[in-house]
Order: structure tokens, then sequence, then C-alpha cells
């Protein structure tokens, strides 16, 4: 793959904030099993920080979608390539995002989940990028906001590459 990565944000950073997002999960539901569940596949690197952060019962369930194809911009068009392996009725649920951007796959998720009856349910994204925003959706745990750039790493590909970069950098073509 051509183009270059400048680095945006390292892997201290990352490790100190996500830290703190677990924290502040479990300040919010001090008492309840959480259900995690994680949208794949760029959610994969985030979650295994993120709950490992969250002290007391977790469960771990993963969700299939895909919405870029691939390219560097959003189709808009979400498609659920892997349903949950259990029911979310009376779940708290924490839905585990590493991006939102135009917003239209958390809105999509959110509107499919509450149907299953969550006690409760609440988002939390490594990143957010609010400059591309098409849908106005809740994000109650944010990790980093960032400008209107591409970024891939610690998750995020571009055509399936650099997933495995231990931090999140800017992809210059
Ligand atoms: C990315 C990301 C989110 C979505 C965010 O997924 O993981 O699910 O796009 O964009 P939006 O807010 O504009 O909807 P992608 O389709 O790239 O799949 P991947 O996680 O498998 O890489």
């Amino acid at each position: 793959m051509k183009g270059t990565l400048k680095p945006l944000i390292s892997e201290e950073a990352l490790r100190a904030r996500i830290a703190e997002m677990g924290a502040s999960i479990r300040a919010d539901y001090p008492d309840d099993t959480l259900t995690v569940v994680a949208v794949l596949k760029g959610s994969f690197m985030f979650l295994a920080d993120l709950v490992r952060a969250i002290p007391g019962e977790v469960r771990v369930e993963f969700l299939g979608v895909a919405s870029y194809h691939g390219g560097t911009t959003s189709t808009g068009a979400v498609q659920i390539t892997q349903d949950l392996r259990s029911g979310i009725d009376g779940h708290v649920v924490i839905l585990v995002e590493d991006i939102v951007d135009t917003g239209l796959t958390i809105d999509y998720l959110c509107r499919m989940l509450q149907v299953r009856g969550p006690k409760s349910l609440r988002v939390a994204t490594l990143l957010d990028k609010p400059t591309n925003r098409e849908v106005d959706v809740r994000v109650d745990y944010v990790g980093f906001t960032i400008p209107d750039e591409f970024v891939v790493g610690f998750g995020l590909d571009l055509g399936e590459l650099f997933r495995n970069l231990p931090y999140v950098a800017v992809y210059v073509p």
C-alpha cells in the first residue's frame, strides 16, 4: 500500500484514555453485569483493552457489520454479517465502536438493538469524527474526538490493511 502514515494518537495515550473509559463505564453501572457488544471488525483492539479496564462482571458479544466496503468514504449502507449469539432482553448493553463518522452505522444498530428490550443501551466509541455526521446519534463514551482525516490503525483499516498498527495514524495517500 502506497501512502504515508502520520501518527495521530500514541499507544500511551490510547492506553491511558481507554483505562479512564473503562472506569467511567463501571462507575455508571456499579452493580450490573455488562453486555459489551463489539461491532466488527474495527473495534476488536479497542474492545480487548476496554473490557480489561472494566472491573466486575462483563459478557462479550460480537456484531458483524459492513458499511464502507473497502473504500475511504461511507456508502451509507449497513449490512449485518453476523448477529448476536444471545438475547439482550433486560441487559445493560454497551455497544462498542472504533469510530463514529456519519453516525449511520451506530444509528442503525441502536434501533436494531433497542427493540430487543435491553434495560439500558449506551454507545462507547474510541474515535468520534463529528464533522461528517449525517444523523444525530447519542454517543455516551468518547475516547478521542478527531479531525476530518482518514485514520487507520488500532483496528481501523484501509482495504483491510493497517488494523495491526498499535497506534492511530492519519493515512496520507
Ligand atoms: C466503520 C466503523 C464503523 C463505521 C462508522 O466500519 O467500524 O462501524 O464504519 O462509520 P459511520 O459512522 O459513517 O457509519 P467499516 O464498515 O469500515 O467496517 P470494519 O469495522 O469491518 O472495518
